[in-house]
């Protein structure tokens, strides 16, 4: 039976209860609306609007509800309720009948809505922001094991300078690093209690809310009731969080479906962790990467759709704001699910060294050594660039690399070239040289990895 019968003469259409009803999705929040139940319930009590014994007998009830749910998630989903407030206070009443309609007295569905959402989104984003740290692990593990590996970086997917296989996981390291601070700041904003805000306008009961608020594990309470009940901000948040770090478990995907190329050939999917084509015996396939990049997808809608929702909402309330769940649980799941994916399969990718050595060691990667060697014998940068630009033609009309040219060859040139120039052409040369903070040089990689496991270490 809906909450809301007393003023109306007729039933609702089947058609209208099917649009407006939204238990199907919202039975999610189950424990929360239980949990928020609990915390109320003591607060009528603390105003007295029921007695010990009522407020023990609601409790009881609520506890058994949780405990049935735990075994059941989807038991509410057996019930034609409205939604998952009404079938917390059926059930109710079903069980202990009379006092079961003394809970609802001075709050609304819309605090109650806002609180059970935020109570889910802080448990939830703790679940991610786990898995995100497991995922950076992962990729701390990969970073050790392949130290010293070196392969191209790439500008414009051009051969542009040789980078260690480390400095490249540790890049993705730095992004994750952001995401998880990104998610401590949505996790300590979205800490505030709506519950005790009414409709819109505040409950007319006298409930002390800070206590309330503590009650339920928030740090504070909500300051303004109209904001309160339509605040969702914190979706916002934490989805545009989610954004970013999706966009950057797309970037490392791609960066990994081509590395799995047979073009690059550097990493090599573990059989365990890829599939075949139906067709072509020979394919294999770096499916889970391409995955985690297509749900990114679904993932920026997600953000773009709760968005669109909010825009043109007047205050406080408004029936538009139920549009914010399905997104954003199937958001949240899909989070960390492709994070913990990540997790899993990292372990089962492998570096082909010297596939990856010999990339590094062709297409011209190590022309700006040659210019920054001329630098250092003399010759202005810009100069010394157009210099080893010449060579670099001279190498390559002879499909040759810049080190296998003749001394004299490269004296006709330039006079000031020495011998000493194969010692800086070579991969080591260029990157020990790399030194400076946040370069790919060896020792700088190492300490990297080092202080990123000292960071990992204390979280
Ligand atoms: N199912 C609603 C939601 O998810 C709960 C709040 C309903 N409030 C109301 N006044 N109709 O937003």
């Amino acid at each position: 039976m809906a909450m809301w019968g007393g003023r109306f003469t007729e039933a609702s259409l089947a058609e209208f209860s099917e649009f407006n009803d939204s238990l199907s999705f919202d039975y999610l929040l189950a424990q929360q609306d239980i949990q928020a139940s609990r915390a109320w319930t003591i607060g009528l009590l603390e105003a007295s609007i029921i007695t010990a014994a009522e407020a023990e007998q609601l409790d009881h009830a609520l506890a058994d509800l949780a405990l049935a749910l735990e075994s059941n998630p989807k038991l509410p989903l057996q019930t034609q309720e409205e939604d998952i407030h009404s079938w917390v206070e059926a059930q109710l009443q079903q069980k202990i009948g009379g006092v079961a309609k003394k809970l609802h007295t001075g709050r609304s569905r819309n605090d109650l809505v806002a609180t059970d959402l935020r109570l889910w989104t802080k448990l939830n984003a703790n679940q991610v922001r786990s898995t995100l740290i497991t995922s950076i692990g992962a990729l701390i593990t990969f970073a050790d094991a392949h130290f010293g590996a070196v392969m191209p970086g790439f500008t414009h997917l051009q051969r542009a300078q040789p980078v260690l296989v480390s400095h490249w996981a540790l890049a993705y390291i730095e992004m994750f690093k952001r995401d998880l601070s990104r998610i401590d700041d949505a996790l300590a904003r979205m800490d505030v209690c709506p519950l005790g805000c009414g409709a819109l306008a505040g409950t007319g009961i006298q409930i002390d809310r800070t206590a309330l608020a503590q009650r339920l594990g928030f740090q504070s309470a909500a300051l303004n009731s109209l904001d309160a009940v339509s605040d969702r901000d914190y979706v916002v948040e934490l989805s545009a969080t989610a954004s970013l770090c999706m966009t950057h478990l797309s970037r490392l995907s791609e960066d990994v479906i081509f590395f799995c190329s047979g073009e690059a050939a550097f990493f090599k999917l573990g059989d365990a962790i890829s599939s075949g084509s139906s067709l072509m015996p020979q394919k294999k396939n770096p499916d889970v990467f391409e995955l985690l990049r297509g749900k990114t997808g679904r993932v920026l809608g997600h953000l773009v759709a709760i968005l669109h929702v909010l825009k043109g909402l007047p205050l406080a309330y408004n029936k538009d704001m139920q549009e914010d769940k399905q997104g954003f649980f199937d958001l949240m799941a899909s989070w960390q699910q492709c994070l913990l994916v990540l997790a899993t399969v990292l372990p089962h990718l492998s570096v082909n060294v010297e596939r990856c050595r010999l990339a590094a060691e062709l297409g011209y990667s190590n022309a700006t050594d040659l210019a920054d060697y001329l630098v250092g014998k003399g010759i202005a940068f810009r100069d010394a660039h157009e210099l080893s630009g010449e060579l670099v033609l001279v190498a390559s009309k002879q499909q040759k690399p810049l080190e296998a040219l003749a001394l004299d060859e490269m004296q006709q040139v330039s006079p000031l070239i020495s011998d000493d120039v194969f010692a800086a052409l070579t991969i080591e040369a260029g990157l020990a040289k790399r030194a400076s903070l946040a370069g790919t040089s060896p020792d700088r990689v190492k300490e990297a990895l080092d202080a990123t496991k000292v960071w990992f270490e204390a979280l």
